[in-house]
């Protein structure tokens, strides 16, 4: 189906295509969640993840469609990025489809409705499946750190996940709050706001980090008790592409993150042993892609790019496929194939 539709769908500039995507998805009836095999279930964050294959951050900013996405074979739905007022983000156009290296390149800016909006939204769902909400900070906000505080206070009782996102490369000064003093600040800040009976948060990173910074991000996250840390979001790099749109600012994603995104992921593995769940998003289009980054210590995985080239069919076939995988080498569990590579 979704091929048919494709021709269609990349004849209008990338963010037509998709605000007419989610506008078709709010028409969908309401399918009942899917069944997965057993052995795909797995525990994390004392959260029960039906399938491994999330949909990640960005796709459903304001919170419109995460349960027709469950519907659709998502084991878990990420919204957001949500800031706590609503803001236009960048001027259009902002997001292009690179054909030719299968990516995107998006400097969209945290355009979203702002937290109040989802969190209406959000209020009226009857909370079958895994819904995540992403939090980031305004661009004009005075002080970041209390963008977040209000975050994590507004969204907990509709999040299932919060995750702390300082990785978007799209809000001029937002990844310093990676950096060592900001990073301590913020995770203290996040800490503080949450309540022992709330929701997990999980911290969202970049791919472009130098060395030693994995060791020091690790032990951050770590002495504040996040839950789990998603590796990564978009890339400033720039590998060899070929699409006209190359030099266009913003962040890169789909098939040419992947090796770096993977070896991200690696480093934070070393770096954290099994004390931190790692989450892997960044150029997963297949059940290989998916398998690599489980066994390589990714509990759990995400994918957005993929979607725009091979449809919402995307995960539900990845699950199957590494369903097949489990079962071809004999394990009952994705928890006994991670980290096993
Ligand atoms: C158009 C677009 C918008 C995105 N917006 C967000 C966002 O608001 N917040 C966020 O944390 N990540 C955002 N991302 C990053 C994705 O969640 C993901 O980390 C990244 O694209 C790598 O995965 P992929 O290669 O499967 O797309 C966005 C990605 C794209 C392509």
């Amino acid at each position: 189906m979704y091929r048919l539709i494709r021709p269609l769908m990349f004849a209008l500039d990338a963010e037509t295509a998709h605000a007419a995507t989610i506008a078709a998805l709010r028409l969908k009836p309401l399918r009942p969640l899917p069944r997965f095999a057993p052995c795909l279930a797995s525990q994390l964050a004392g959260l029960t993840f039906p399938s491994p294959i999330g949909l990640a951050a960005g796709f459903d900013k304001n919170g419109e469609v995460p349960d027709v996405m469950l519907g659709l074979g998502f084991g878990f739905v990420e919204i957001g990025t949500l800031t706590p007022r609503p803001q236009d983000g960048n001027p259009r156009p902002r997001m292009f489809r690179l054909v030719e290296d299968q990516a995107v390149i998006n400097r969209l800016g945290f355009n979203n409705q702002g937290q109040g909006v989802a969190l209406e939204r959000l209020g009226k769902r009857d909370r079958r499946g895994l819904v995540g909400v992403n939090i980031g900070a305004n661009k004009d906000a005075e002080n970041r750190i209390a963008d977040y505080v209000t975050g994590v206070k507004a969204m907990a009782p509709v999040a299932d996940y919060l995750t702390v996102n300082i990785s978007s490369p799209n809000t001029p000064g937002l990844r310093n709050l990676q950096s060592g003093g900001e990073l301590v600040e913020l995770l203290g800040a996040v800490a503080a706001a949450r309540s022992p009976q709330g929701p997990p948060v999980f911290l969202k990173v970049a791919p472009d980090l130098e060395h030693g910074d994995h060791d020091r991000i690790v032990r951050a996250a770590l002495d504040a008790r996040i839950d789990a840390m998603i590796v990564a979001n978009t890339t400033v790099s720039r590998p060899p592409l070929a699409s006209p749109f190359k030099s266009e600012s913003g962040g890169l994603s789909g098939a040419p993150l992947k090796t770096l995104a993977l070896d991200a992921l690696r480093l934070f593995r070393n770096a954290s042993g099994r004390e931190l769940p790692l989450i892997a998003a960044g150029g997963i289009a297949s059940a290989d892609d998916a398998w690599a980054r489980i066994l390589a210590g990714a509990s759990l995985v995400q994918l957005y790019s993929g979607l725009v080239y091979h449809g919402p069919g995307l995960a539900r076939t990845i699950a199957n496929g590494l369903a097949e995988r489990l079962e071809q080498r004999g394990m009952s569990s994705i928890a006994d194939a991670v980290g096993s590579g």
